[in-house]
Parts: structure tokens; C-alpha cells; sequence
């Protein structure tokens, strides 16, 4: 009689309308006890039925397993697409703010840390393949007090960063540094100008200093500090919070102001005068509440009057999974209740969007102005015996799933969100990589943004399916999670997140408008929802190869508990 139950979890699989399955070896013993214990010729003796009847229960107990698969059905047509992914939806955010530039981009050039130009090698080789569209640079609250003076030439300011820790800012690395490392990993500039203690004068002799191509005294200085072509500056903030750290402004006050940066700061890049024109973005809300319908409500009602003079084409929303102030979830070293909440919280990013969404079609109908989310992410307690000010935090399973599920809600609003930047890219917040010294650790939220660098500038194909649900506590999450995009080369792309940390997903996928295959591609799972990555055991979570069989037209996919899995499907 084989009992071996080594396979148990892995074989664990659930038959049609949600009845449990058990695996095989499982199957074979329960049939042998009731033919033993039923048919007339192997009758056993009465203590011998007992015993086998209670191995029989024993076993089936075992089997019934935590793991039960659920079946999920999807549908999609790929011959009805919906609106373009932005790429500029998987940006970046790169703050003067702990070791997020310093450490984690710059080593100097003199460090023994292999570097080009003083850019650490590794991160720009990891940074390439996530494809990073932009990063928003150099802030963040620091950027309202930044003087780009300070981080031009042989001789920089030395100052301090009051925002983040009080440290020094050696303003080693300024704009050249940044657009160097720009170059470096193949992305795009996004530069938050000094609305909050800066001048429109001031913003303006640094885009010019920038961008200028004609031979003035501020190109001319450009070029002798070692770059005479133009740089791209491709978006430009406008400010930064200027509700809160950028001025404590209202937002009439802040109306004034931006419409004057608006006007003076420009780029005079010739490759940006027809195409790739820079994309002025201005503050936007920071919630759901009234202040901040009432911000946008007054912004949007501006554009909608606006004159030759002054234009916008982004209006910013920032929005982190905090749950509450001041961050007290931990990052790593949590169960399932901080999973479920943080999850729950995260979803609230959809109706975020939809309500400032909404005030924005009243002024702007034809979606001209795009809503750009370009601070988000989960804000958790600083990792115990960091610089609290700079916000230092591991990276999980739960915020893959967490980053999932907001790139999911990015895309179904696609055709307004064309723009967001997780927060932040290294070592602050959710970032994509942590560094330490010589070392360095890829997240599971750096694995998400490779898994989905097919979705960049593709086209959304709509996914219906039945979330299902899944509860823990007082939270009840949708179970499963999907999106389907077709990618610029014509391939059909779908990903789907199982946001249960218990229950396996066994996906039935009906793809019409192709004729469907085979579907294969990656998934992200990891044994535990706060399991991360360290710089000594990088690996706990990376992805894994998964293909699809096709059964009866439609595509069979076995999805792990808390997963997210993204695969291509094959004509
Ligand atoms: O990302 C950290 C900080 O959060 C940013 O500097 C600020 O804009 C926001 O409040």
C-alpha cells in the first residue's frame, strides 16, 4: 500500500465546481480501504474495518488539502482592444532621500565597486532590464528646496537635506550625473522643478541650461561642463505637494504660481519642438477627501479656460498603502492579518482614480490632461535601526501582489492614467533594489516590473472574469486579480494575480479572436507573504517557468497561492 503523502501540497488539485480533488496515491489508497472494507470477497475482520476505516479519515483528513485549488473563469476577445498602456506607467522615482542616489546609484568613480563614471555597474545593468520608461528626479519634498546651481561644475553645494534626516548633501550628483545615469540605463528625464522656494526665473535657467541648442551663455556653460549636446528633459513637474511640503500652498495660490512656471520654463530642445514635446505635469491631490476634490476641481477648472500663454498636460496624484499615519506596518516579519489589510488598502486606488478621473471629464473631456500617479506604493515602519527619516523598508511577497494590483488598476484606466512612478527605486520605500555597500538584492517588486515590460505601450485587451473572494478576518479581498494586453509586436499578454495565500487558482482561460494554443511565461510565489530577498539569500523570490495546456479551446493554467503570473499565448 503506497502512503507516501511527499507530494501532498504540489498534487493537490480541485475538479470541476469547486470539489476536491485529492492527489493520486491518495486516491489509490481510499479506493483499496472501501474495496476492502464494501466488496463481499475482501471483507476484513470487524478490528481490521476499524483500523481502516480510521487510516481512511486520517488520510482524507490530511488530503483535503489547505492548498484546494479553485477554479477561476476567464474570457477574452483579442480582436476587441481597448485603450494604449502608456509605458510611462512602469516610471520610477529617484529622491535625494537616504541611500536611494547615494549608495544606491552613486559610488564615485574612485570606488572600488565597479562603476561607470561613478554609477554603480550593477544597478545599471538590472535597472536596463526592467526597461525603465523615466524617473522622476531629484525629488519629492526635496526638490521644492533644490538649487540646481548647487549640482553643476567642478565646485558644488554643500547642503543640507532638512526633509530626510538633516544630513549633508554633497549635491555630487547633479544634472549631469543623473542624465549620465539616465543615458546609461536607456530611460527618459522626468525633473521636478522648485515651485515651492525657487523662482520661475530660476527653473527656467535650468531647463535652458539643459535643453538649449543655440549658443547661450547658459548652453555654453553646459557644454564646458562636459555635455554640449542638449538633454531630453521628456516630463517636468511643476512642484511637488505644494499643498504640504512644497509651500503649504492653497490651491488658488498654487494656481498663480504654476501657471507662471508654465509659461517661463521651457525647453528649447530642437528634437522636442514637434514629437516628443515635454510634458508639463502639475500638482495634483493627494487623497480621496473634499481638500483634495476641491484641488483638483480648481486645477481642472483653470485648464479648462486656459490661454495660449499657459498649458498643462499632467495633473499628478500621489497615493501611498500606509493605512495609517505614521507608517507602522512592518515590512517583513508579518502574517496573514497585515497581508489581508495592506491588500485591502491598496484596492483603494481604483476609486481614487475613478473620483478624481471623474472631476477631470467634466473639464476635460477629450482626456488631454493625464493623470499621472507619480507617488505610489506601501509606506511600512522604517526596518529597526535605520535613519527613520530614510524610510527604509524590506520588500515582500505581499508587495509584489500589492504592486500587481496597482499596475492592473493603472491599465484599466489607461486611456487617463498615462503616467505613475512607484516610490521609490532604491533603498527608499518599495523599492526595486536594495544595496549595501558592495551588495545588492533584486525585490519581488523588482520581478513585477520584469514580468509586465511586456504591457509597456501595449494595447489592453479586456479580460472578464469572477473574482471570487477571498476573506480573512474583517477583509474580503477579490481572490483573483487579471489583465490581458496585446504587446507592440502582436502577441497577446495576460497576467493574473492569485491574491489568496492559501488557495491554489486553476485557470481556465477561453481566448477568442486567436486562435489559442499553448500560453507560457513566468510566475512570482514564494513560501511565506512576508518572504524577501537579502543580500545573503537573494533568491527566495524570483520567478518561475509556467506554460498552459489547451483542453477543449480554452487554455488550463495552475496558479500558486499568492502569485502573480504572467504568460504570453501562443497562435
Ligand atoms: O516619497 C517620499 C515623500 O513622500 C516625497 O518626498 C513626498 O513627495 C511624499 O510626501
Amino acid at each position: 500500500m503506497d502512503l507516501t503523502l511527499a507530494h501532498r501540497p504540489q498534487s493537490t488539485v480541485c475538479s470541476p465546481k469547486g470539489q476536491v480533488d485529492i492527489l493520486p496515491a491518495t486516491r489509490v489508497f481510499v479506493r483499496r480501504c472501501f474495496l476492502t472494507l464494501l466488496l463481499p470477497h475482501q471483507r476484513a475482520s470487524l478490528p481490521m474495518r476499524s483500523l481502516l476505516i480510521g487510516l481512511t479519515l486520517i488520510v482524507m483528513a490530511i488530503a483535503v488539502p489547505r492548498t484546494a485549488a479553485q477554479k477561476v473563469e476567464l474570457s477574452l476577445d483579442a480582436s476587441k482592444p481597448g485603450a494604449k498602456i502608456d509605458r510611462n506607467l512602469f516610471g520610477q522615482f529617484a529622491e535625494h532621500l537616504g541611500h536611494g542616489i547615494y549608495d544606491g546609484i552613486w559610488v564615485g568613480s574612485d570606488s572600488t565597486i565597479p562603476n561607470t563614471r561613478g554609477i554603480r555597474n550593477d544597478v545599471v545593468a538590472a535597472l536596463k532590464a526592467i526597461h525603465v520608461p523615466n524617473i522622476r528626479w531629484p525629488g519629492g519634498c526635496f526638490a521644492d528646496g533644490y538649487h540646481w546651481r548647487d549640482g553643476i561644475g567642478p565646485q558644488r553645494g554643500v547642503r543640507l537635506n532638512p526633509d530626510w534626516g538633516g544630513v549633508i548633501e554633497p549635491n555630487t550628483v547633479g544634472t549631469h550625473e543623473f542624465m549620465d545615469f539616465i543615458e546609461q540605463i536607456g530611460s527618459e528625464a522626468y525633473v521636478s522643478v522648485n515651485l515651492g522656494s525657487g523662482s520661475p526665473q530660476e527653473a527656467a535657467d535650468w531647463l535652458e541650461y539643459m535643453t538649449a541648442a543655440q549658443a547661450t551663455t547658459l548652453e555654453k556653460e553646459r557644454a564646458a561642463n562636459g555635455h554640449p549636446a542638449p538633454y531630453k528633459v521628456a516630463r517636468l513637474g511643476l512642484g511637488n505637494e505644494s499643498w504640504d511640503c512644497g509651500g503649504n500652498m492653497t490651491a488658488e495660490y498654487y494656481l498663480d504660481r504654476m501657471k507662471s512656471f508654465s509659461h517661463f520654463v521651457r525647453n528649447y530642445n530642437p528634437a522636442q519642438m514637434e514629437k516628443d514635446q515635454m510634458l508639463k505635469i502639475a500638482v495634483g491631490p493627494g487623497g480621496g477627501e473634499q481638500r483634495w476634490t476641491d484641488w483638483t476641481e480648481t486645477v481642472m477648472k483653470a485648464y479648462q479656460q486656459h490661454t495660449w500663454s499657459w498649458d498643462i498636460n499632467g495633473l499628478s496624484l500621489h497615493s501611498y498603502t500606509v493605512v495609517k499615519w505614521p507608517p507602522a506596518f512592518k515590512s517583513v516579519g508579518f502574517g496573514e492579518d497585515e497581508y489581508a489589510q495592506i491588500l485591502k488598502t491598496t484596492l483603494d486606488m481604483d476609486d481614487l482614480i475613478k473620483k478624481h478621473s471623474a472631476i477631470m471629464d467634466k473639464y476635460d473631456p477629450q482626456k488631454k490632461v493625464a493623470l499621472v500617479v507619480d507617488e505610489w506604493g506601501s509606506w511600512y515602519a522604517p526596518l529597526p535601526g535605520s535613519n527613520p527619516g530614510f524610510l527604509v523598508q524590506q520588500n515582500s511577497m505581499r508587495d509584489a501582489v500589492l504592486a500587481a494590483l496597482n499596475l492592473n488598476i493603472f491599465t484599466r484606466h489607461a486611456d487617463r492614467v498615462r503616467g505613475a512612478n512607484i516610490a521609490q527605486m532604491i533603498n527608499v520605500l518599495q523599492a526595486m533594489i536594495l544595496t549595501d555597500h558592495e551588495k545588492m538584492a533584486l525585490t519581488p517588486t523588482y520581478y513585477v516590473y520584469k514580468m509586465y515590460v511586456p504591457f509597456q505601450d501595449s494595447t489592453v485587451v479586456p479580460v472578464a472574469f469572477d473574482a471570487g473572494s477571498y476573506k480573512h478576518g474583517d477583509f474580503t479581498l477579490p481572490r483573483v486579480d487579471a489583465m490581458a494586453a496585446k504587446s507592440k509586436d502582436g502577441k497577446l499578454w495576460v497576467e493574473i494575480t492569485d491574491v489568496d495565500p492559501h488557495q491554489a487558482a486553476e485557470v481556465e482561460l477561453a481566448v477568442t479572436g486567436i486562435n489559442a494554443k499553448s500560453a507560457s511565461g513566468e510566475t512570482l510565489t514564494a513560501p511565506q507573504v512576508d518572504s524577501v530577498n537579502t543580500f545573503e539569500v537573494p533568491n527566495t523570490v524570483v520567478p518561475k517557468p509556467i506554460s498552459a495546456k489547451a483542453q477543449g479551446g480554452k487554455l488550463l493554467l495552475q496558479l500558486e497561492p499568492k502569485s502573480v503570473t504572467v504568460v504570453s499565448i501562443e497562435p
